[in-house]
Order: C-alpha cells, then sequence, then structure tokens
C-alpha cells in the first residue's frame, strides 16, 4: 500500500461533496476543493481563501471564495465533456500527501483527461494545474477556460464590481460587499501546440476558447498558472497578482511545481510520524498531517486556522478552541514559528475579547466562541434551527461557553512550557492572560455561606448541557488561568524584572491580583481519588439511560440533541469528552487510577458527537495504560477525512468540511498518547505505550528550541 497517497476509482455522484473535502488541496492562504477541472458552483468548487469575511445582508459571515482560475473543460467535436455527465469509460481522482498534488485521471470516450494540481506551499498566492490530454481519433477540439465568478457560496454572493482585463495573462478583480476588499485572480495558460485563442468576458467571468485540431499521435499539455492577492496582502492586489503571474508563467510550471515540492518536503522533514506495524494507520497519519500542513498559516505572522479549515464555509470560516488544544500543541512540538503565528492571532484579537466582555458586562477578555479577523464574534444567538419546524433555536454557545477563555490561556502557558521561550509574553501574550483572568474574576460568584467561587450559567465542551453551573471543565481551566497569572511574575522576572510591574500598572491590575489570589484556592476544584466527578451540579441526578436509549428518542437523524427540547439535555449522554478532556489537558493533577475511573464511566455515556471527542478518550486511555482501547479512537480521529465521516448537520445546518482538530488529534494521540512524550521546562521524556498494532513510532521535536529523533519501538526507546 501507498501511504503517501490515497485514490479512489470510480465516481459517485453522490460523493461529490466529500470527495471535495478529501481531496482537498491547501496551503495555508486557500484551499481549493477536490473537485474536477470542470466543475462549478453545483459541485462546490471552491478557492477558499483564509481570513478574508464578508456578510451579505443578514446572513451569516463567512469567508470568501475567490474566482476560480483553474477552471478548464474540454468539448470535443462540440461535445462538451463533464465528468457526471458525460459517459466515462474510467476515472481516478487521487491526493498525494507528500507532495501536495491532486490528481484526476478520466477516460471518456472522446478524451483521456488526466490534470495535475497543486496549491503552492511556496509561494501562497500562486496555484496551478497541468492537464494532459489525448485521443483515440482525429476531432475538433476547444478548451474553455478562464476565470469563473459564478463561483459557490452558502450565504454569499459576496463579491460585487468586477473589472476584467484581457491579454496573454487575464486577471478578474472584484471587491467585497461589506468591506469593499478587493480581490485579484489572474491566470496564464501555456499550450505546446499550434492552437487558436479567442477571449470574451461574460456574465460568469473572463474566459479563453482554445481551439485546436488533434490527432491520436500527440499528447497534449496544457499548464495553467493562477494568482491570488487580496486588499489584506497589499494595496494594489490587483499589480500584485499581475507581476507574480508574469514570473511565475516565465518559471514554467515545472520549477513552481518543484519549489512546492521543496517545501513540501521540508514540512515533513520535521513532523512526519514514521509508523510501523499497520499501513493503514500510517496512511491515515500521513493524511491527517497533510491535511493539518495544508491548511496552516505560514504565510503569516497572526493568524489561525478555522475548524473546517479551507474546506469551504461551514462554521462560518471561524476560529473556535480547537486551535488553541488540538492544533496548537503539534505546531508547539514541531514548528514552534507556527505556533507562535497561532497564538498571535489571539494576542492581535484582544481588543474583540475585551469588547465582548464588556457587551455582557464584564471586565477582561472574553474571547469570541467562533472568531473571524479581529476576534468579531461569529457566533450567534441562533446557531441550530429545528429540523421540525424549520424555526431557529435560541443556542448559548455564544454567550455561556466561558471555557474559550482559558483554553487561550492554557494555550500561552503550554507555549512556554514547551519552547521555553517567553518572547510571546513580551508581544502581549501576558496581557492576554491577565486579561483572561480578569474576565473570570468578573464573571465568577462568590458562594458566602461556602467559601467558595463558583461559575454558573455556562456551558462546558459537552455542548449538550446548556447553562449549567460549576462544569469542572470551566472551574478547572479559569483556575489554571488565575494560577498563570499570578505565575506570570516569576517567570518575566528572568527576563526583565520590571515588566510584570509595569504590566499591573499599566492594566491597572493591583486589587485584580489580590482578588485572584484569594479566589484561587476557592474556585479550583477538588478531586477525590475514589470519586468520580461530576461534571456539572446536577449532572448524577439526571436520567441515567443509555446511548441506544437516547438514539432511539430522534425522531429525525438530522435532530439537534441539546437545548431546551434535545434528546441529550435531560439524560447523562453527552456529546463529546468533558470531564475526560480536562483529564487529559492536566495529567499531572490525577492518577492513572483516577482517569481510568472516570474514563469508564464516561466513555459509555458520551456520543462522540464532536470530532473532537475521540483524541480525548484516546489520550487518557493510553494514561491508564490501555492503548489498545485508545486505537479505535486513534483510528477515527485519523481516518475522518480518508472516510469523509464526521457530522453533516447540525439541526437543518451543513456543517461538513474537513476535520483539523481531528486531524491534530491524530498526531496527538500518536506522539502524546502512544510514545508517551511529554515536555516541561526543556525536558523530553517518553513513556511509550504502543497498541498491539503498532511496532515503531519515529518522529522528530523541538523543545527548547533544540531539534530531537524520537524513536519509540515495542521494547525500547530512543531519543537522539
Ligand atoms: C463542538 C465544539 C467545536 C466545534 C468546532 C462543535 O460541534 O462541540 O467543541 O469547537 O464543533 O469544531
Amino acid at each position: 500500500m501507498d501511504i503517501w497517497s490515497f485514490k479512489k476509482e470510480g465516481f459517485i455522484a453522490d460523493d461529490i461533496v466529500k470527495n471535495g473535502n478529501i481531496f482537498l488541496t491547501g496551503n495555508g492562504y486557500m484551499g481549493y476543493r477536490g473537485t474536477m477541472d470542470e466543475w462549478g458552483r453545483h459541485e462546490m468548487a471552491a478557492v477558499n481563501l483564509a481570513g478574508v469575511y464578508d456578510q451579505n445582508g443578514d446572513n451569516w459571515r463567512e469567508p470568501v471564495n475567490a474566482p476560480n482560475a483553474l477552471f478548464a473543460q474540454i468539448s470535443v467535436n462540440g461535445e462538451i465533456i463533464t465528468l457526471g455527465k458525460t459517459g466515462h469509460q474510467k476515472h481516478s481522482q487521487t491526493v498525494n500527501f507528500q507532495k501536495g498534488l491532486h490528481i484526476r485521471d478520466s477516460v471518456f470516450e472522446a478524451v483521456h483527461i488526466k490534470s495535475e494540481r497543486f496549491i503552492s506551499m511556496a509561494e501562497p498566492h500562486l496555484l496551478a494545474s497541468c492537464l494532459t490530454l489525448s485521443f483515440d481519433k482525429d476531432c475538433e477540439v476547444e478548451l474553455l477556460t478562464g476565470i469563473v465568478t459564478d463561483i459557490w457560496d452558502i450565504n454569499g454572493p459576496h463579491l460585487f464590481d468586477y473589472e476584467y482585463e484581457k491579454g496573454d495573462i487575464i486577471r478578474a478583480q472584484a471587491i467585497t460587499g461589506e468591506k469593499k476588499i478587493p480581490v485579484a485572480v489572474t491566470q496564464s495558460v501555456t499550450c505546446d501546440f499550434p492552437h487558436n485563442e479567442k477571449q470574451e468576458v461574460i456574465n460568469y467571468g473572463i474566459y479563453r476558447r482554445i481551439d485546436f485540431n488533434a490527432d491520436s499521435e500527440t499528447v497534449y499539455k496544457i499548464n495553467i498558472i493562477s494568482t491570488v492577492y487580496t486588499g489584506l496582502d497589499t494595496a494594489d492586489p490587483g499589480e500584485a497578482a499581475m507581476s507574480l503571474c508574469k514570473i511565475a508563467t516565465a518559471d514554467g510550471y515545472g520549477k513552481n511545481l518543484e519549489a512546492h515540492v521543496e517545501a513540501w518536503a521540508e514540512i515533513w522533514k520535521n513532523s512526519e510520524v514514521r509508523l510501523e506495524g499497520d499501513d493503514e494507520a500510517a496512511r491515515a497519519l500521513n493524511a491527517s498531517l497533510y491535511h493539518l500542513h495544508s491548511i496552516s498559516p505560514r504565510h503569516s505572522k497572526a493568524s489561525s486556522i478555522p475548524a473546517r479549515g479551507l474546506s469551504g464555509q461551514t462554521y462560518k470560516g471561524a476560529i473556535f478552541w480547537d486551535t488553541e488544544i488540538f492544533l496548537f500543541p503539534v505546531f508547539a512540538h514541531t514548528e514552534p514559528e507556527l505556533a507562535k503565528t497561532l497564538l498571535r492571532y489571539r494576542i492581535e484579537t484582544l481588543p474583540g475579547a475585551l469588547a465582548k466582555a464588556a457587551e455582557y458586562g464584564y471586565r477582561g477578555a472574553f474571547y469570541a466562541w467562533e472568531s473571524q479577523e479581529g476576534g468579531v464574534e461569529g457566533c450567534t444567538n441562533f446557531n441550530v434551527v429545528d429540523v421540525f419546524t424549520g424555526r431557529p433555536v435560541r443556542t448559548y454557545f455564544r454567550d455561556k461557553q466561558i471555557h474559550i477563555s482559558g483554553d487561550i490561556a492554557y494555550a500561552m502557558w503550554r507555549y512556554y512550557e514547551i519552547t521555553g521561550d517567553t518572547s510571546l509574553f513580551f508581544e502581549d501574550a501576558a496581557e492576554v492572560i491577565l486579561q483572561c483572568a480578569r474576565f473570570f474574576l468578573s464573571r465568577s460568584h462568590s458562594r458566602l455561606d461556602m467559601d467558595k467561587v463558583e461559575l454558573l450559567d455556562v456551558i462546558g465542551p459537552d455542548e449538550y448541557h446548556e447553562r449549567v453551573n460549576n462544569n469542572v471543565f470551566t472551574n478547572q481551566i479559569a483556575a489554571h488561568c488565575f494560577a498563570c497569572a499570578l505565575e506570570l511574575k516569576d517567570v518575566l522576572s528572568q527576563a526583565d524584572p520590571n515588566f510584570f510591574d509595569y504590566l499591573i500598572t499599566k492594566l491597572e491590575f493591583e486589587n485584580d491580583l489580590e482578588l485572584i489570589k484569594a479566589a484561587l484556592p476557592k474556585l479550583r476544584p477538588v478531586f477525590d481519588e475514589t470519586k468520580i466527578i461530576e461534571q456539572f451540579d446536577g449532572y448524577f441526578g439526571l436520567e441515567d439511560c443509555s446511548l441506544e436509549d437516547v438514539r432511539g428518542r430522534l425522531l429525525d437523524e438530522r435532530e439537534y440533541w441539546g437545548c431546551n427540547h434535545g434528546v441529550a439535555a435531560t439524560t447523562q449522554i453527552i456529546k463529546q469528552a468533558d470531564v475526560v478532556a480536562m483529564m487529559a489537558l492536566f495529567p499531572s493533577l490525577f492518577s492513572d487510577k483516577q482517569v481510568e475511573l472516570n474514563w469508564n464511566y464516561y466513555e459509555p455515556r458520551t456520543e462522540h458527537g464532536s470530532s473532537l471527542s475521540a483524541c480525548m478518550h484516546a489520550l487518557t486511555a493510553c494514561r491508564f495504560g490501555r492503548p489498545d482501547l485508545a486505537w479505535e479512537h486513534f483510528i477515527k480521529s485519523a481516518t475522518i477525512d480518508l472516510t469523509g465521516g464526521g457530522k453533516h448537520w447540525a439541526g437543518k445546518i451543513y456543517i461538513g468540511g474537513t476535520h483539523p482538530a481531528a486531524n491534530g488529534g491524530a498526531w496527538l494521540i500518536a506522539v502524546l498518547g502512544f510514545a508517551g512524550l511529554s515536555v516541561k521546562n526543556g525536558e523530553v521524556t517518553v513513556s511509550p505505550r504502543l497498541p498491539p498494532q503498532i511496532t515503531s513510532l519515529r518522529f522528530p521535536v523541538i523543545a527548547n528550541g533544540k531539534k530531537y529523533r524520537i524513536t519509540v519501538t515495542r521494547d525500547d526507546f530512543e531519543i537522539l
């Protein structure tokens, strides 16, 4: 088996959407769905742009899809050839993880179309494809290509006032509706055979009609190069796109491809986890990392990764806690610069978090649950549509999922613990931690009769139970945030003895610091080694029934399980790891026995309705010496974007796409779970717990700026 690629033979119309995700190519700046060259909006072809958002009317704000300049449609003797409409003899679609390539190979009666596509990892603004056409008989061929502006949108359109430019390099430029951000796309086409070209501008873009007489002896190669710039990159994106396209066209497809493949090779050098013993699993792990790298913002100093990556506009292209908890640790251990980029996004969006806290009448930083550019909250008050009535349902993710601020502070602190680098604290990460702590302080209640501090009316990671009191995950992450705020003084003083005091004065934090000191021991949950931890106040009093019981109560498979009337809300059935997630994030607070006790209680009560759940269960199962139990969760996490798994609906809302958190989760399970890697204060240790399927794991890590190569086998390990 080739563990570096995934190939699907044949064509099934119902798989078009799924395949768009499985075969995605991207470079962090943009993602191109795994669609055929000749497809358009109906097949959800899309060039999804990272970080460019737009709102059309009252619709949800979502990221913008750029016009598609890799569109290429072949007609033979006047017959348009389209996979899905034209009968075909053979068809396959492949994604090559090692080189970041999308390959299609379709044999129709009239023509054999092969194409290779890449979104350059070496040049963020560049994408290209190479079509190879061959024919059985002499025929007249027309290639219709150009820049298609009739693009797939969920809540669009988002691009207006198109301007077009004809020439060797053609260009389409438009502006977004809300913020008037210019988006420019260019295209050049190189054919190494005699042909005629006509250009035209019609409603749906600027096109080239390339005609030629084909014979059965010749293989016809067509190279398409495209560039994309927006007003967020430069003042004159049209000019920037044009000049890059000129250079890239002069260099030729081959040279650009070479640079792209080299950039991927460098990425794999720093991140490959070589898993031996099970090729299916090895391929799934490669696929997971491929997807993760394809959407990582290497082009930026301060950006993050949306919960559905760059696979489209689902989840509003927003950044969730997924990034800090499931993706950030991968990069903190392998590519700290990228980890920093992700955290800087939160530093830059601090003003948005301060504004959100103020909106709810709190102080400090309450980060957006679904964060868009500048920290704008993308989460609405009605995030689910009732399948029966078609009415929007009031959900409380936006208002009550306050653990988000603690998750962010947690990641800021982990960055320091893993890399030993304090510089980010001076770039305002320290301020983020203090402002998050201040938020929890102002959000907490003092229970005078019990000498306790509580967080009331919250939603924990388990979203099926809304508006609960003292969700233990939330209390623990908030207490940790308090502890980090208090520890900052010592850590900062090592580099600059005055900085902490300066910050405290600047933020007028003196009094808050005292309050935090007093509140911490009263908020921090106390865990009894022998008892199962109650997820929130009153959880044990809820109906204790089986997952099957609850599933059996559904009247519609797309019904939402949470909210007021949700089938899970009055039961102990939970959506995803909650207590278990806390145990995974704070391993030193729990003994192996305690983890096992709680895992055994909560796992059967967990629907795993979120792709985030498997990873936490696998990590904790490794912890208490049951990698065999972890295996199933590992496979689930690692294969999600190979099989096109995961939920596709939340009520009536489409939520399909790729699953970055599960992709990152696969790495976390392999490295932190099975190999048992731990990095604390620059010290790297492993405590292997390989499941029977794995004979060895090899991977690189970076800790405190030093590179290590780690090998773990069934009965030995090596840290070099
Ligand atoms: C999960 C959240 C997650 C979000 C984005 C939801 O279904 O419950 O925890 O952050 O999806 O992945």
